[in-house]
């Protein structure tokens, strides 16, 4: 197989997010705010820090609110100007990072996370590479996001890498699940929300993926698995026949699962206290909480 480095990634935002209702009416989830970005803004800027240029948005006709989001808003650039508040300006350029540019293809019908990535098929050429970034899930690293760790790897292994993580044995049935060889982690077996007694491991796949062109083909073939809908695990773990496919495991960082409310409040909370802004502030608040205990 011959290497093409990464330049395009996949985004899934046309789930209707009923897990958070009523926030998520009239708002997707993916405009939900942790700390005082929405959380697409916090994925973008992650496949942008691992050298993406062109994001693909699978998305449906409610959600026009996140194409918004990254395009220019002339009327309110023009009156901040007249208003002489250039100073609220610099959170709007920050929104699109430089070089990086955004189409978006629709979802039609909500056949699974299989199908939404089968749908950015016509705007990815057949032998290209491509990453998949769930926005349910951020990824807080110190220094380096996750996926541009896990280009470094591509970059190696000039094969599919997928972010894995533990999860506790009765969170297993919530997740894909991958069995894993040797201390490269190379995978075997991949399983779609699998119940604890079929589960090969609980090494979860986080939501962070880089895959060969292959990928997309076999989805074109993939029947629909667990709950009836086209499942990306389940062509993921076809692929496995045909090529090898490695585990990442994101070291030194943490995930938050921001498509359920527990990880979105835990978000909320840890982004404020790492802000340089607000964190010292809000962490004697918070401590003032305890006391009051
Ligand atoms: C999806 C994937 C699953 C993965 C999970 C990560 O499930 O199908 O394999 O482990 O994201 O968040 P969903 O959360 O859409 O049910």
């Amino acid at each position: 197989m011959s290497y093409k480095p990464l330049t395009k990634a996949i985004l899934p935002v046309a789930g209707l997010g009923t897990r958070f209702l009523p926030a998520t009416k009239a708002i997707p989830k993916e405009m939900l705010t942790v700390v005082d970005k929405p959380l697409i803004q916090y994925i973008v800027h992650e496949a942008a820090e691992a050298g993406i240029t062109d994001i693909i948005l699978v998305t449906h006709s409610s959600k026009s609110a996140i194409e918004n989001h990254f395009d220019k808003h002339y009327e309110l650039e023009t009156e901040l100007k007249l208003r002489g508040k250039q100073d609220r300006m610099q959170p709007l350029k920050e929104i699109t990072p430089e070089g990086v540019r955004l189409v978006s293809v629709r979802q039609p019908e909500a056949l699974g996370l299989g199908h939404a990535i089968l749908c950015a098929a016509p705007v990815i050429a057949d032998n290209e590479p491509f990453a998949v970034l769930l926005p349910d899930v951020l990824m807080h690293h110190p220094e380096k996001g996750c996926l541009a760790q896990m280009v470094e790897a591509y970059k190696k292994m000039h094969t599919s890498v997928v972010a894995l993580e533990e999860v506790p044995n009765d969170q297993v049935e919530k997740y894909g699940i991958a069995a894993v060889n040797g201390p490269d982690l190379r995978i075997t077996e991949l399983v779609e929300k699998p119940s604890v007694e079929e589960a090969p491991s609980n090494l979860s796949v986080v939501g962070r993926y880089i895959f060969t062109p292959r990928l997309m083909n076999i989805l074109k073939d993939t029947k629909p698995g667990a709950g009836g809908e086209i499942q990306l695990t389940d062509a993921m773990d076809t692929l496995l026949e045909e090529e090898v496919m490695f585990g990442f495991e994101f070291k030194d960082g943490k995930s938050y699962d921001c498509g359920d409310k527990q990880g979105y409040l835990q978000a909320n909370v840890e982004y404020a206290l790492r802000d340089s802004i607000l964190g010292d502030d809000f962490k004697a608040y918070l401590q003032t909480l305890e006391l009051e205990k």
